[in-house]
């Protein structure tokens, strides 16, 4: 197979990045085999003496060296390849040049999946980190019926977007109407690209289980005590019957004499 499926040649001429014209003098190129994308840069000034290269993304360092080539070259996962990269040669002054790579988007969900009690409210929240930047968002929810477009219009519902992040505000939680899976899609130049949310309503009397729970436990313990208390007295009169054939009378006289008993020990 071609080492580069897409070979973009990007003559750098856009020369609002510097006014010194450094951007005229660099080629740079972006060579994408699928898994690995290609950055060079190549500088065309034969005067500037090259004491080094770095290679930027916003403001973060990817490499730094001291050679003197003319040609700088590094390669990124296409994963995580997206965004605006910087070409410079170390000279008496920088020479730069922006690398563009750019793609369609790549939308996540913040969380797959939401849990909340009817009647509280929630954020579904998803995130880009597409270049160029997103510029539309839609949520709707999926439903066999057809999607339905939610927006601030929508009843108890809103939307808060940013280039990186969407986020939908769904207030008090409708058991019926609301749990369900949710649809993020941004889009930019590029394409669209599209992020799931589930989102679980619970009743409102879920949340109290684990009281109810703990108040039945109790109630059961209490009525078993009850139960073993009350039978425990019969029992014991059935046992002074068992004892003995002795009348009735006798058993009073036990218990005197362990009224006594219990007497003489408090006095000792
Ligand atoms: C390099 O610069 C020279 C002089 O400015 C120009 O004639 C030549 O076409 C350039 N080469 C490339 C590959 O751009
Ligand atoms: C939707 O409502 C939120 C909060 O009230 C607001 O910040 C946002 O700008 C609104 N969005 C649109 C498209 O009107
Ligand atoms: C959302 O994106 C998917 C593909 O990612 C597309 O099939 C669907 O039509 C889009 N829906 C909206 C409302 O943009």
């Amino acid at each position: 197979m071609a080492t580069g499926l897409l070979v973009v040649l990007v003559l750098a001429l856009l020369g609002s990045e510097s006014g010194s014209g450094a951007e005229n003098k660099i080629l740079t190129t972006i060579t994408d085999d699928g898994s690995k994308t290609l950055l060079t840069c190549t500088l065309n000034d034969s005067s500037a003496e090259i004491l080094g290269h770095h290679w930027k993304k916003g403001d973060r360092v990817l490499h730094e060296d001291s050679l003197t080539d003319s040609t700088m070259k590094y390669t990124i996962d296409t994963d995580e390849r997206m965004g605006r990269y910087f070409c410079i040669f170390l000279s008496d002054t920088e020479l730069r040049a922006s690398v563009d790579v750019k793609g369609s988007p790549k939308i996540k969900a913040v969380k797959k999946s939401e849990h909340a009690t009817e009647g509280e409210s929630v954020v579904l929240a998803c995130k880009s980190e597409s270049f160029p930047p997103v510029t539309d968002w839609v949520w709707y929810k999926m439903s066999d019926g057809g999607d339905q477009v939610l927006t601030n219009n929508s009843q108890n519902k809103f939307v808060l977007s940013s280039e990186t992040k969407t986020e939908l505000h769904i207030q008090n939680l409708d058991l019926e109407a609301d749990p369900g899976k949710y649809a993020c899609n941004g889009t930019n130049a590029e394409g669209t690209d599209q992020a799931v949310i589930t989102l679980r309503v619970r009743n409102r009397l879920a949340a109290l289980w684990p009281f109810l729970g703990i108040v039945a436990e109790v109630l059961v313990l209490v009525t078993i005590i009850f139960i073993y208390e009350k039978r425990r007295k019969p029992d014991e009169v059935l046992d002074d019957e068992d004892t003995g054939s002795a009348p009735l009378k006798s058993s009073g006289h036990h218990v005197n004499n362990k009224g006594e008993n219990v007497r003489q020990r408090n006095a000792n």
